[in-house]
């Protein structure tokens, strides 16, 4: 009889991601969840190469690492037609309009979702349709931004919450459901408040927690300037000085993140190029 592959991680150059060899999606346990959930948390993003899999047996994969959220893109241009669980991002139009969300623009650096009490855990992404460059996505660790602070900086984020507008969102539209706030202060919009420094549901370390955007956030109770100085120092510290993994896409590959310790952005690409991801989505914790 031939004996099982052992599931292995093996870390890729930088501190935020490994590659799984050795997995099945046509073959898998319990012990082999248990095991990639081990490494999950450990190293915050796993991606796994050319899995060749199909859309049914992502959702399944998913159904593993928590219940589903429907991303509120999900209700809009990034509906899939047959699996609701699914997130399409895409750039390729059909009867004159996108298929998918995100278009080919550049996605800069954010967590998925910030500006929810209750953000998602992690996200599993798959590459359907890629183009042969551009589009690359970019991962860092928020442990490490957070471990890594000088001494001043550490202690200005001590005991520090977040505040983020939800009603606009980074290109300056409305959100679902929102309308268009009274006061020029967003700090009066309705919002989220969150730890500027969240501890980790599950391993209980410590990472910051920056959302997505610089613009509608405020260190609460900091005079704006003084919070607007802190959160540039923050991100310069964040997104300047981290070490960062580059996924360069290959058809079937698949990114597992944990949304509770990274941050992702993505270039933009050539419009004529289509660009198909499919997306499933994990429930989390709220911040602590
Ligand atoms: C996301 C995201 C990046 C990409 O799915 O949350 O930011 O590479 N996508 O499309
Ligand atoms: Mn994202």
């Amino acid at each position: 009889m031939l004996t099982k592959q052992r599931l292995r991680a093996v870390q890729n150059d930088s501190n935020v991601c490994a590659d799984i060899e050795g997995f099945d999606f046509n073959a898998y346990d319990a012990r082999d969840i248990e095991e990639l959930r081990r490494f999950w948390l450990q190293y915050g993003v796993l991606r796994f190469k050319k899995t060749g899999i199909s859309d049914a047996q992502q959702v399944e994969f998913s159904r593993h690492f928590g219940e589903f959220v429907i991303h509120p893109k999900q209700k809009q241009e990034g509906g899939h037609p047959t699996h609701q669980e699914i997130l399409v991002i895409s750039n390729a139009m059909k009867d004159g309009k996108p298929s998918g969300a995100m278009g080919n623009s550049e996605a800069t650096w954010h967590t998925d979702t910030w500006f929810y009490e209750r953000p998602p855990a992690g996200a599993i992404l798959r590459g359907v349709t890629v183009p042969p460059s551009g589009g690359d996505t970019y991962f860092l660790s928020t442990y490490s931004a957070y471990e890594t602070l000088p001494d001043a900086l550490r202690k200005a984020t001590d005991g520090r919450q977040i505040f983020f507008q939800n009603v606009y969102d980074k290109t300056g539209k409305l959100r679902l459901g929102k309308s268009e706030p009274g006061s020029r202060d967003f700090r009066e919009w309705t919002g989220v408040v969150h730890p500027l420094v969240r501890a980790h549901g599950e391993t209980g370390r410590k990472a910051l927690y920056l959302g997505g955007t610089t613009e509608g956030a405020w260190i609460v109770g900091l005079p704006l300037d003084e919070s607007a100085a802190l959160l540039a120092d923050l991100w310069d510290h964040t997104t300047g000085k981290q070490e960062v993994f580059v996924q360069k896409w290959d058809e079937g590959d698949i990114m597992m993140w944990d949304n509770r310790c990274t941050m992702h952005r993505r270039d933009g690409f050539d419009p004529s190029l289509i660009r198909i991801m499919h997306r499933t989505t994990t429930a989390g914790e709220r911040p602590v």
